[in-house]
């Protein structure tokens, strides 16, 4: 049994010191010549279940690889993962297990929490809501007035909202699903923004709706009064005893979903091991979704889930997709300084999970857009350097080799270009000339962000403008013509060069749900689609170089405009369909990455005190409104700010 030392900090041991180390190495190489190597690349393609992800446009090597695993075995990742399968109190800071793998188990499968199998009373539920989503699907459930219930609004909020959203987006359009939720509606309702109540209830009729109250602890204030706000809307119209056959709730808070006046044998259980934002997969998700597409339907997403959940506990690291996945997180996070990511839980915590402050970066900030939108918004700054570095710099330049020539009839030389290693080519000024060392004024924006310069500098016989220059190897008996060179840029940061570099993650679908094929044309609109989805990780990887450009004859003035230095890290996942199945597997490949990272950073994925703070003030700021509402009395206790703001808010209101 492993345990790590409570003081011991990941980043102190020796294969994360060997990687921090590694990436100056990695810095020297650009992501065109990595791809250049077949080998390397046919290592970085891993499939499963009909999942084919290739991370090869990530700034690795096989050997970065290594590392990366020798990381992992260090954290000890594996006996995490089995310790978070064997049911473990793993969220120590809430004394809990990470069990949402049970939620998705098959029926005879064992999964244990404190010695219980927990996987029977996982099916209780599914046996309850399949029964429940049937019947009112059949219209054997009715509203109080006998009519059948054909919309859903489902009110929760976080991981009580996004994660059947996310589900529920990805359904609506499969022809299968779509056609077992013919003549229904799932809304969610979340923000307590009472313009959202108004969008949601717009269209909707009290007698056909079901309102589902989904919410963990039952406590949660948005919820809670969004909650309140529709059973005003059902009593007021249908009178005080419809809320038993319009309102039903999911909770690990059966008293309080009492207490709030729904019946608890409408009441939908899940457990304290479901942390909130893996929760999708209890009857957090599983009742409104099975509502709206059928239980069937839903048990498919449950399968896909399991399915990526036995890869992940017994896949050797080479070929696990989450463990590759977070790795690579890891990697671009804490030791290349990639602070966001392009694709869905953010980790981001500022302490390991014994308390330690971190220092390094735990934790990517994810942003996304389907389809073409994000190329079509925000592509614009993943591609280029949208740090000015500086225009130019002094370059001080040893030859480590010299080739000699004769010198012209003129006896006069000029530099003429400096050729790079990876195919660029900078024309600089010379600022002085040595024997074996020079100096040159060069322009900043020809240089290719984190590759070292290694090349060539050539003399041409065109004249005069470096007479001082020349007259000093006129000196010479012997004209040395080329000076192969390797520097490292002095006093320059790459990092300036680089930008706000984010890796992306392509997530691409090889059969379209609806496939589009317009006459006359042989590339269907899906492939336009994918064509992008092939198209934008070489973008980012390539970039375009000034040599490219002069090439193509772009006028010198926009040359800059159009210089990307590529070098952008991406990883791309392709899968067969959309299906209920698929999207399962992508939710628990993106839910077990987190994990991986977690386990590798040493913190604590499963606890959310952070958004906890903003609750309790928001708390102060609510007695403060109560207060000030129903005895008149001044705003007091907040920051000048605060104070001023709460004190126009209520003035203005007043009026
Ligand atoms: O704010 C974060 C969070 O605690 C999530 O984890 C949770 O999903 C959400 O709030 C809502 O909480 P609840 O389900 O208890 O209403």
């Amino acid at each position: 049994m492993f345990s790590m030392p409570s003081t011991t900090l990941v980043c102190d041991t020796e294969p994360w010191k060997d990687l921090k180390g590694h990436v100056k190495e990695i810095e020297k190489t650009h992501l065109h010549d990595l791809m250049n190597d077949v080998e390397r690349c046919k290592s970085m393609m891993v499939e499963f279940d009909g999942i084919l992800l290739d991370y090869s446009r990530q700034r690795v090597r096989q050997d970065t690889v290594e590392k990366l695993f020798k990381l992992a075995e260090e954290a000890h990742l594996k006996q995490k993962m089995d310790r978070m399968y064997g049911g473990e109190r793993i969220n120590s800071t809430e004394n809990r297990s990470v069990l949402h793998i049970a939620l998705r188990a098959p029926r005879d499968k064992v999964v244990c929490s404190d010695g219980k199998n927990v996987v029977p009373d996982v099916w209780t539920v599914l046996d309850k809501i399949k029964d429940f989503s049937e019947r009112v699907r059949s219209g054997s459930w009715v509203g109080a007035t006998g009519k059948v219930l054909k919309d859903v609004v489902a009110i929760g909020i976080g991981g009580s909202f996004l994660g059947p959203l996310f589900v529920h987006t990805a359904l609506q359009t499969d022809p299968e699903a779509g056609e077992s939720a013919k003549g229904r509606q799932l809304r969610f309702l979340a923000n307590v923004d009472p313009i959202d109540v108004a969008r949601n209830i717009t269209g909707l009729n009290p007698e056909t709706t079901l309102v589902v109250v989904v919410s963990k602890t039952f406590t949660t204030a948005e919820t809670m009064l969004n909650a309140r706000t529709l059973k005003e809307w059902i009593q007021a119209s249908l009178g005080p005893q419809a809320v038993a056959k319009h309102m039903v709730a999911v909770s690990t808070n059966i008293p309080l979903v009492k207490e709030f006046g729904i019946d608890p044998a409408n009441a939908f259980a899940f457990w304290d091991w479901v942390g909130g934002r893996y929760s999708v997969c209890s009857a957090v998700g599983v009742l409104p979704l099975s509502l709206q597409y059928g239980f069937p339907i839903v048990q498919k997403f449950l399968n896909g889930a399991s399915s990526i959940d036995n890869h992940f506990y017994s896949t050797s690291f080479e070929k696990n997709i989450p463990v590759l996945l977070g790795l690579l997180s890891v990697w671009n996070v804490s030791f290349l300084g990639y602070p966001a990511r392009v694709s869905m839980e953010s980790n981001g915590k500022g302490v390991s999970i014994d308390g330690i402050p971190l220092p390094f970066e735990a934790g990517e900030i994810d942003f996304g857009e389907p389809g073409t939108n994000g190329q079509h918004s925000f592509y614009q700054l993943i591609h280029q350097v949208p740090v000015k570095p500086p225009p130019w710099f002094y370059l001080n330049m040893v030859a480590t080799e010299l080739k000699g020539q004769e010198w012209n009839e003129h006896g006069l030389w000029k530099l003429w270009e400096i050729k790079f290693g990876n195919d660029c080519v900078a024309l600089p000024e010379v600022f002085h000339l040595g024997f074996f060392s020079m100096q040159l004024l060069v322009d900043a924006s020809m240089l290719v962000p984190n590759v070292p310069m290694r090349g060539s500098v050539m003399l041409t016989n065109e004249v005069h403008l470096f007479s001082l220059v020349c007259i000093q190897f006129a000196n010479l008996s012997k004209i040395v013509m080329i000076f192969y060179f390797e520097i490292d840029l002095p006093s320059i940061s790459f990092k300036t060069f680089q930008g706000r570099v984010i890796p992306c993650d392509f997530i691409g679908i090889v059969k379209s749900q609806q496939p589009i094929y317009l006459k006359g044309e042989a590339v269907s609109n899906h492939d336009e689609l994918m064509s992008n989805f092939f198209a934008q990780p070489d973008a980012l990887a390539y970039g375009k170089t000034r040599e490219q450009l002069l090439g193509e004859k772009v006028p010198n003035h926009l040359i800059p405009h159009k210089t990307f230095s590529g070098n952008r890290p991406s990883l791309s996942l392709l899968l067969p369909s959309l299906s209920a199945y698929n999207i399962g597997q992508l939710l628990a490949i993106y839910e077990h990455r987190i994990a991986v990272e977690g386990f590798i950073w040493g913190i604590n994925s499963f606890d959310q005190w952070g958004v906890e703070l903003g609750k309790s003030l928001a708390t102060q700021v609510r007695k403060q409104l109560n207060l000030s509402r129903t005895k008149g009395e001044p705003v007091m206790g907040f920051n000048f700010s605060t104070s001023t703001l709460l004190t126009r808010y209520l003035e203005l209101l007043a009026i």
